[in-house]
């Protein structure tokens, strides 16, 4: 883990093996800004002229490794474009950052200083320190730096940053944790580790318990499975706050489609059927390290969904926990049926807000892309949500319920039908909000964020890294922050 300290004085005197510092676009070569003076002077005031030489203009993705000159106390310097100075927004601050401690990997100590917000630098950058240890029994290749002093920073900013990251890192190391070591029950212990390390209350529901209370869109998805489901409730209550907000998410811990079985090609990609409740849990765990003022409870319901013997069929007729019945047509649509439970639970704590979190439909990757994800539910929430999420530089797109697809999905014979009529694929993303709407009371304040593209960036850029995102924990942790007080 790299460690984030605070640097203060002039960058030009840190003692780190890499200093990385920010340039402005400029015409024929880039503007070096004041907290770049003291290093452009160790280059005898020719920075700008040297980066224009490697056709470093200073516009946003450029990056320059230099050889540090003799008086810097460090070996390299590495230059990042901001783009145009006016222009220069915390997210540029982010990518600079975090793509210059993603090039840094392999070096030992890093120091950087980018013109503008240290808490955007700093997050950045500990973003990007991340990697997944994987299972090589040798070669693992370059790791992230030990440490990374950010200049500008307090100390404050710092660690804000540290446990932000740490929120995204646990979230995207469970995404990335193979389904045979995270199945259902081990996935709940790990949760409530988690929990228990930032004095959050956990309880676990197994099987039995899950019958009890009813559970029985988690029981059918996981029934197929030797590894049981599990639901998991965290709650963090600090003192005085008064407001209360549900994240719930979809634990898939592999999706095999069930006997609605999916075709081989892509199926490992269904080991992060879990993103969602990886990234709430992930996100909780960061709001109660930094302290909000808000009461947060964390409901997950974990399920491996897997063909056999004891797996649900298309045609069951499910009773949710809400007693509302749902007529089955596809197995591999078993988020929803997941999701219905803990939503209705979600809902029997009339809390002030609700916001689901899953990786629900292959159609929101058709829609919105991996940078984009679909926003459902009430119009202020979603516009809430998609708010927050531009602020800490994620995206997400609210989408209509529109009646012609709303029809679609009625059932015969149940309450609600869990699939469109026919499997048709119409608006296919709209359809899993329509049918999660079922379980959320009218004047229940909601918002279902779906990731199935955003869960995995697919390639690297900024901060992020190939693989696992930890999408949406930051944008979670903005909302928790507009309901403290
Ligand atoms: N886990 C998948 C959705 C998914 C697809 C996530 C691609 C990430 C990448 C989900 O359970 C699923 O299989 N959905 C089906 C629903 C259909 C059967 C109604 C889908 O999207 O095709
Ligand atoms: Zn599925
Ligand atoms: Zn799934």
């Amino acid at each position: 883990m790299t460690e984030l300290v605070h640097g203060s004085g002039d960058i030009a005197g840190a003692r780190a093996e890499v200093i990385v510092v920010g340039v402005h676009a400029g015409d024929e070569a880039p503007v070096v800004p004041g907290s770049a003076a003291g290093v452009d002077a160790a280059f005898g005031g020719r920075l700008a002229e040297t980066l224009a030489a490697f056709d470093n203009t200073g516009k946003t993705g450029a990056l320059t490794r230099l050889p540090a000159p003799a008086d810097l106390p460090a070996k390299l310097v590495y230059a990042v474009g901001l783009g145009g100075a006016a222009e220069v927004d915390d997210e540029t601050l982010r990518r600079a950052a975090g793509s210059a401690v993603r090039a840094a990997f392999g070096r030992e100590n890093v120091a950087i200083a980018l013109e503008g917000d240290p808490v955007a630098t700093a997050t950045g950058a500990a973003l990007g320190a991340y990697k997944f240890d994987g299972f090589k029994t040798e070669g693992g290749g370059d790791g992230p730096p030990e440490s990374i002093a950010v200049y500008g920073a307090t100390e404050a900013d710092a660690e804000r940053a540290a446990i932000l990251a740490e929120g995204v890192a646990m979230t995207k190391s469970w995404v990335s944790t193979p389904a045979n070591l995270l199945r259902p029950p081990t996935f709940a212990a790990e949760i409530e580790r988690a929990a228990a390390e930032a004095g959050i209350e956990a309880e676990v529901l197994d099987p039995e318990a899950l019958s009890a209370g009813g559970y029985g869109g988690i029981l059918a998805v996981g029934g197929g499975s030797a590894a049981g489901p599990r639901m998991v409730r965290l709650s963090y209550r600090p003192e005085g706050a008064a407001k209360h907000v549900v994240l719930a998410g979809k634990g898939i811990t592999f999706d095999t489609g069930g006997i609605s079985l999916k075709p081989p090609a892509g199926m490992w990609d269904m080991k992060s059927d879990m993103a969602g409740a990886a990234a709430v849990v992930g996100a909780t765990v960061a709001a109660a390290k930094l302290g909000l003022g808000v009461n947060v409870t964390c409901l997950v319901g974990l399920a491996e969904n897997m063909p056999s013997g004891s797996a649900y069929r298309p045609s069951d007729v499910i009773t949710a926990r809400n007693g509302k019945t749902i007529e089955v047509l596809n197995t591999d649509a078993e988020g929803r049926m997941v999701l219905a439970d803990v939503l209705s639970r979600a809902a029997e704590d009339e809390p002030d807000a609700v916001y689901d979190v899953a990786t629900l439909t292959g159609g929101q990757v058709i829609a919105l892309g991996r940078r984009t994800f679909g926003l459902m539910g009430r119009e202020a929430e979603t516009e809430r949500v998609a708010r927050a999420a531009e602020a800490v530089g994620e995206s997400g797109w609210p989408m209509p319920f529109p009646e012609d697809l709303v029809a679609l999905m009625d059932s015969p014979i149940a309450d609600v039908s869990q699939c469109a009529s026919g499997l048709k694929r119409d608006g296919h993303m709209i359809q899993g909000g329509i049918f999660l709407s079922k379980f959320v009371p009218d004047d229940l304040p909601w918002a279902h964020i779906d990731i199935a593209g955003p869960a995995d960036s697919g390639e690297a850029y900024g901060y992020t890294a190939k693989g696992p995102t930890g999408v949406p924990v930051r944008t979670l942790v903005a909302l928790l922050e507009g309901f403290e007080g």
